[in-house]
């Protein structure tokens, strides 16, 4: 089989495999990003934002799609269930944003999300799915075109091959696969078989997205299933560098040494200043207390881990976190 290819899309399809970070609603903003980026995210996409938030104009909205240029290539994603509306909200961001692409979301399980019959809520609802994506196509000729989506709503109705065959007819690019139903939430494991089959269901690029936390499983999974580019969420939260570990593992190159409490202390630190660098006085100047969600997850696998993110809470300043991290360190024993 001819490697897939999406002349639009020159990071996939030439033999290499790129590492996208996933979209993570209130995680993956600019700074987190930075922070990926730094560690060989190669691709990203904004979180996903609806097209009538963005419809309304708020400035909440655009810093949700926000990115900078040294991101690129970077997609902005958006979710909702008008046609229109999503057609009109995807012409606002590629006039406004000119992103690299523009991707659907045919994947969020939440329940605020599937009740109006968006995000994974459309795998339920092909028809109004297909509507969107050409309502979508036609709107933005000139910007490429992508969707990520789960398997279907639940094991007994998977529509994934299907709707991606359907979605490269009407003209989306790439798809990336996230290898669990709706009704799975974030519970028991993705099912890599089931990419596999999108995988063979179309001729455009496919990411595959779903457990990867470590270099010999990434290439397992490209191996078996075929994928164009993986895809890494969580994993990413807590471990930033797990994009050089893949990369050292499908390039054949030894592992990195594993991350020491100094590296997770920096990275820390620095998404600590780059968020708060981007945030605006009225999340209270120099307070950091409103960031502490964010920050938790890089505390895994710290020595000491619950009295750090204890500690984490009580920091209100950036000095309160360097002070916290100086503390951490001198009783962590050498290695
Ligand atoms: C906190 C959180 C927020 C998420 N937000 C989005 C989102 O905005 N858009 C989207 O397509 N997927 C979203 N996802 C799903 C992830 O992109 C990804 O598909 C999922 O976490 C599986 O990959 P993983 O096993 O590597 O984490 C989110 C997941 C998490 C955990």
């Amino acid at each position: 089989m001819s490697p897939a290819v999406a002349p639009r899309l020159p990071w996939l399809g030439r033999g290499r495999v790129p590492l996208y970070l996933a979209p993570m609603a209130r995680h993956t903003d600019v700074a987190f990003r930075s922070v990926c980026k730094s560690h060989g995210a190669e691709v990203m996409v904004t979180e996903f934002v609806q097209s009538e938030a963005l419809l309304r104009d708020r400035a909440k909205s655009w810093e949700m799609v926000d990115f900078t240029e040294a991101q690129r290539p970077m997609g902005v994603q958006i979710f909702g269930a008008t046609p229109s509306s999503m057609a009109t909200a995807a012409r606002m961001v590629c006039e406004r944003l000119r992103p690299d692409f523009l991707d659907l979301n045919f994947g969020c399980p939440a329940h605020k999300v599937i009740e109006q019959n968006a995000g994974s809520g459309l795998l339920r609802c092909t028809p109004l799915l297909y509507e969107i994506v050409r309502a979508v196509r036609e709107a933005i000729p000139e910007t490429p075109l992508t969707a990520k989506m789960r398997l279907g709503w639940d094991v007994d109705s998977i529509v994934a091959p299907e709707v991606a065959a359907r979605l490269e007819a009407l003209g989306v690019e790439a798809i990336a696969v996230h290898g669990r139903t709706r009704e799975q939430g974030y519970s028991g494991s993705a099912d890599w078989d089931r990419i596999a089959e999108v995988v063979r269901a179309v001729r455009i690029p496919v990411i595959g997205n779903g457990d990867l936390r470590d270099g010999p499983t990434a290439v397992r999974r490209v191996r078996e299933s075929g994928v164009s580019a993986l895809m890494v969420g969580r994993a990413a939260l807590a471990s930033p560098w797990i994009f050089r570990e893949i990369r050292a593992a499908l390039d054949g190159d030894p592992a990195p040494a594993p991350a020491t409490p100094e590296l997770r202390w920096r990275t820390l630190l620095d998404l600590a200043e780059q968020t708060l660098a981007r945030a605006d006085a009225r999340l209270g100047g120099r307070d950091i207390r409103w960031m502490s969600a964010k920050l938790q997850p890089l505390t895994q696998g710290l020595p000491h881990c619950r009295r750090i993110r204890d500690g984490l809470q009580r920091c209100r300043t950036l000095e309160d976190l360097r002070e916290l991290a100086r503390a951490s360190l001198a009783e962590t024993p050498a290695i």
